[in-house]
């Protein structure tokens, strides 16, 4: 029988609230698994659980506001106690992408201010190895070229994202561009090139950055840490 991937989401949306407490200041992801936390913890806030809000997109800020959960700027603080993202692919040892929808670099801007990092999932984002999905890479636009040849020596191929025949924008107001480059052996090496690249403002490559993935799976999730999976229920 097919997976019921959105209720694998929610379930595991579900978990990853359980870790808030009154006067945390709580990351919100961005993309369809994090509309489930946004919602969830527009209930808790609902019911009286006093936090604030630090959002990773506009699309979320939005969804975020709608639901009255209290909203600071990130510049006002200098850390985030528990942020809850989604991600593209993940593997057992943490290892993401990340910006499927577009809001990379603000995720890891969150992610990197952040003690624990959530990252919920369905099953089918499980992977061996990250790169099957394309690596989102954002770049201002003037450099888009430069970059694309770029992408070419590291034996990737890139292709600017279009939205309606019009290249996608993100918030900052810069081009995403998606990089196939086969299965990924080396990750950090690869981050480690893209970051070097004059033009790219973030890529999708998360690396010990998460704290642990918690994934739905049919009916139970599974959780896993820098060591491996256990079973939770
Ligand atoms: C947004 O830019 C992304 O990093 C999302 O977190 C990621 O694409 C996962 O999105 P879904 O939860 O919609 O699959």
């Amino acid at each position: 029988m097919a997976k019921d991937l959105e209720k694998e989401k929610k379930l595991a949306a579900k978990e990853a609230v359980k870790s808030i407490r009154d006067h945390m200041i709580i990351g919100l992801g961005t993309g369809s698994s994090a509309v489930y936390v946004i919602k969830e913890i527009g209930e808790l806030v609902k019911n009286g659980l006093k936090i604030k809000a630090i959002p990773t997109s506009n699309a979320t800020q939005e969804l975020a506001a709608s639901l009255n959960i209290p909203l600071i700027d990130i510049n006002s603080v200098n850390t985030i106690d528990i942020t809850i993202d989604g991600a593209d692919e993940f593997t057992s040892d943490l290892i993401l992408i990340k910006g499927g929808g577009g809001a990379l670099l603000k995720e890891k801007i969150v992610a990197s201010l952040t003690k624990e990092e959530i990252i919920i999932a369905d099953s089918s984002k499980k992977v061996e190895a990250i790169g099957k999905f394309k690596v989102p890479i954002e770049v201002i636009p003037f450099a888009s070229n430069y970059v694309l040849r770029q992408i070419e020596l590291l034996k990737g191929i890139g292709q600017i994202r279009t939205n309606a025949d019009q290249p996608f924008i993100t918030d900052q107001g810069n081009y995403i561009i998606d990089a196939d480059f086969g299965l990924i052996s080396n990750p950090a090496a690869l981050a480690e090139k893209l970051n070097g690249i004059e033009g790219i403002v973030g890529h999708g490559i998360f690396i010990d950055l998460a704290s642990k993935v918690i994934m739905g799976n049919n009916d139970s999730i599974l959780i896993f840490e820098r060591k491996g999976a256990s079973h939770k229920s």
